[in-house]
């Protein structure tokens, strides 16, 4: 990780104020959160940069350090990159929000289309920090949605808010379990003797480019023959209309209904210590994804069949949008190195591709670092 003031200081001198977002990996929960489901996603310490301050003109200058690029936002140019940060400055602002113009050094160790919402970790710290020097009180609900909408208009992507509401409002060693209805949510510990590993597949997906909308689309076809949302809709309801919705639409819909189901009896799972029922569900909801919803690809499927027959594994399955990227997986504590180990070498002979394993433990959501240790140095 570079010296964050540093390196602002090289590029754009004086001192800037540092922030963070975190990114997340999702438990179980997948695809459920624009059918209004429930989610259980866990902020992880991969995390995205920001060294911002302040300029005297309306410009935004915008360093990505991973881009080694530069640009300028003022005229509403945006890249691949920067139409996030340009997406989240315009949507604050049409929010009422009058931002100075600024100068922002981003750097990220998150893996970039890896499902590890590398984008709503940008979209978050930038929105955040943006707030913060403009002096603007902070609800963090209403970032999370200025966020999303950003990540609708400016990145083509309609996604639900899981990702932004986790990145604000994560919590060290809990999960949280989402409403993604009503945004109320409940912090759950980890169990205390199992880690999380997240192995990428190193499999990159670009959701936009992908099924991802169309998923959302074929949800949005099922919920309105039911003439309500996915979430309201029971195992029963959907098999008398079965043969109306046609197979492939009745497939979508059972996954989102059965996922919902899942995830709350997961958080009893947590509730009750049991890592072993969880560890199930966590196999059910993957075999969900790739059967019913077929969001997963080959890699991930070998990549969790190879986790599910380690030793200590209670549970693995894809974690996020899908079509490449990440694994997630429960393992018990004394079995990680083992597991981080056996997982690498039969992984890599089987597809030729060297993955990446991070143990995480849950993070803390969207913060100013203060402390001159913790700045990203
Ligand atoms: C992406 C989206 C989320 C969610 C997941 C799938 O990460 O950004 O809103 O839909 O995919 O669960």
């Amino acid at each position: 990780m570079i010296d964050l003031k540093r390196r602002f200081q090289e590029l754009f001198g004086g001192s800037p104020r540092i922030f963070r977002a975190p990114g997340r990996v999702n438990l179980i929960g997948e695809h459920t959160d624009y059918n209004d489901g429930f989610v259980m996603p866990a902020a992880i310490h991969l995390s995205t940069w920001v060294a911002i301050a302040p300029r005297l003109d309306q410009k935004l200058i915008v360093h990505s350090e991973n881009f080694s690029e530069t640009v300028e936002l003022s005229d509403g140019a945006a890249n691949s990159w920067s139409r996030y940060v340009h997406g989240v400055a315009r949507v604050l602002e049409r929010m009422g929000h009058r931002l100075p113009g600024a100068n922002l050094l981003i750097n990220t160790e998150l893996p970039i289309g890896a499902g590890l919402s590398s984008s709503a970790a940008l979209e978050v710290a930038v929105g955040y920090a943006l707030l913060s020097i403009s002096g603007f009180d902070l609800d963090r609900t209403a970032l999370a949605r200025a966020c999303q909408q950003a990540e609708h208009e400016f990145a083509g992507v309609r996604c639900g808010m899981m990702d932004q509401m986790i990145a604000c409002h994560g919590h060290a060693q809990h999960v949280m379990m989402l409403d993604t209805r009503s945004l109320e949510y409940e912090l759950l510990p980890l169990p205390i003797d199992a880690s999380l590993i997240v192995s990428n597949t190193m499999v990159k997906h670009n959701l936009a480019a992908t099924g991802y909308n169309t998923r959302r689309a074929e949800c949005e076809t099922a919920a309105r023959a039911f003439g309500c949302s996915l979430r309201d809709v029971s195992l029963s309801d959907l098999e008398d209309k079965r043969v109306g919705l046609g197979e492939n639409i009745y497939r979508r819909a059972r996954h989102v209904v059965t996922e919902n189901a899942r995830v709350q009896s997961a958080a009893l799972a947590l509730k009750s210590k049991n890592p072993a029922e969880f560890g199930r569900l966590m196999h059910e909801s993957h075999y969900s994804l790739r059967d019913d919803y077929e969001v997963s690809c080959k890699e991930l499927d070998i990549m969790v069949e190879i986790a599910s027959r380690l030793d200590g594994v209670f549970g693995a399955r894809m974690t996020g949008g899908g079509f490449g990227g990440c694994t997630v997986s429960l393992v018990r504590r004394n079995c990680v190195e083992k597991f981080r180990h056996v997982l690498t070498e039969r992984y890599e002979k089987a597809t030729g591709l060297r993955p990446e394993v991070y143990v995480c433990g849950a993070a803390p959501g969207v913060e100013e670092m203060t402390d001159d240790s913790n700045t990203g140095s």
